[in-house]
């Protein structure tokens, strides 16, 4: 069988990636490593703010770099995930009480050091993540609140000096439905583009559902052309896009019924990217339904990935196969 990042390739696409936790699950490990299906990683939680600066200075880079090992060893490419964000920040950063010029100082020392220690290797970085409220306007991180939204091309200006050759994304939820969050992320890269800053791409995430849920507002994944459309308005502005986190969860229980609508979604997720030229490629988040981070997050909510929890292909998976 041709496999989906075989057949992304074939298409001209560069990839189809998984989220990655190197844990002691051999069935998981023989999936991940199934080169027919994936050729990108992104590390979910090791590089990290709380993982890789735990107290000012003090870096922790052991957990992080085996995954970038990992990526070498498999030839595979590595999504680095993510230099700049307000969550899993820790204690030290958020209530530092950091002036704006000390704040630029904090962050300049950590993109130099992570993104300096995988200089070259890094396929592509999660410059910042999240900067987005819901309506389109800023977060009101502590990134934002100290330095404004100058943060976002002081971020990508370092990063793109410390490791030239990394692909840098903006990375962010719900842009998929091309509103008002949409807008805003289409602001941040002429932003970053009008202080001759490179930016080269946009991740959605894709953290979509196959029917109403309560964390979903009772929403559900739009259509492939609002799909495509929302991804066309990056690709307008000049850089390219990419799906980051995608997973698709349901009201638990699963049944037969709704893998099947779920399937079909995760088609139309698919397509929608390989309508658009400038879509380079699509990672899940995670292989198994088993280690799924939605049911901890979503209460009632899940069954979300490719794979159930028994590491059995679900319908998603040749629904997904057929969208590309
Ligand atoms: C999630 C991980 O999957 C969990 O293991 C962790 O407990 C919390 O973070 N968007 C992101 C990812 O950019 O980093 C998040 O990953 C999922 C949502």
């Amino acid at each position: 069988t041709v496999g989906l990042s075989k057949a992304m390739r074939q298409r001209g696409r560069s990839f189809i990636g998984t989220a990655l936790t190197l844990r002691d699950d051999a069935q998981e490990l023989a999936i991940v490593e199934n080169k027919a299906d994936f050729n990108s990683i992104t590390p979910e939680n090791a590089q990290k703010w709380e993982s890789t600066e735990p107290t000012q200075g003090n870096f922790t880079f052991e957990d992080s770099d085996r995954y970038v090992d990992f990526a070498t060893d498999h030839r595979y490419q590595i999504h680095c995930h993510n230099l700049v964000w307000h969550s899993q920040l820790p204690d030290w950063v958020v209530n530092g009480g950091f002036d704006n010029e000390t704040l630029i100082e904090v962050m300049h020392d950590h993109i130099k050091a992570l993104a300096g220690r995988y200089k070259g290797r890094c396929t592509r970085w999660d410059v910042v993540n999240e900067a987005l409220e819901e309506d389109g306007t800023y977060r009101k991180s502590v990134w934002y609140n100290t330095i404004g939204e100058a943060f976002l091309p002081l971020a990508f200006k370092f990063a793109s000096q410390v490791d030239p050759k990394a692909q840098l994304f903006y990375n962010d939820y719900n842009l998929e439905y091309n509103g008002a969050k949409t807008d805003g992320a289409q602001r941040i890269v002429k932003l970053i583009q009008s202080h001759g800053v490179k930016i080269n791409g946009v991740g959605f995430r894709a953290h979509m559902t196959s029917e109403p849920t309560t964390s979903s507002g009772g929403g559900v994944t739009p259509s492939q052309q609002v799909l495509s459309a929302a991804l066309r308005r990056m690709t307008s502005q000049d850089v390219d896009v990419a799906y980051t986190e995608i997973d698709v969860r349901m009201n638990l229980p699963a049944t037969q019924k709704k893998l099947n609508v779920q399937a079909k979604v995760y088609q139309r997720i698919a397509a929608s990217c390989l309508a658009v030229e400038r879509c380079i490629g699509m990672t899940i988040w995670g292989v198994s339904d088993k280690y799924s981070w939605i049911p901890a997050v979503f209460d009632g909510e899940g069954a979300a990935n490719l794979w159930d929890e028994d590491f059995k292909k679900k319908p998603a998976y040749a629904g997904f196969l057929r969208g590309i």
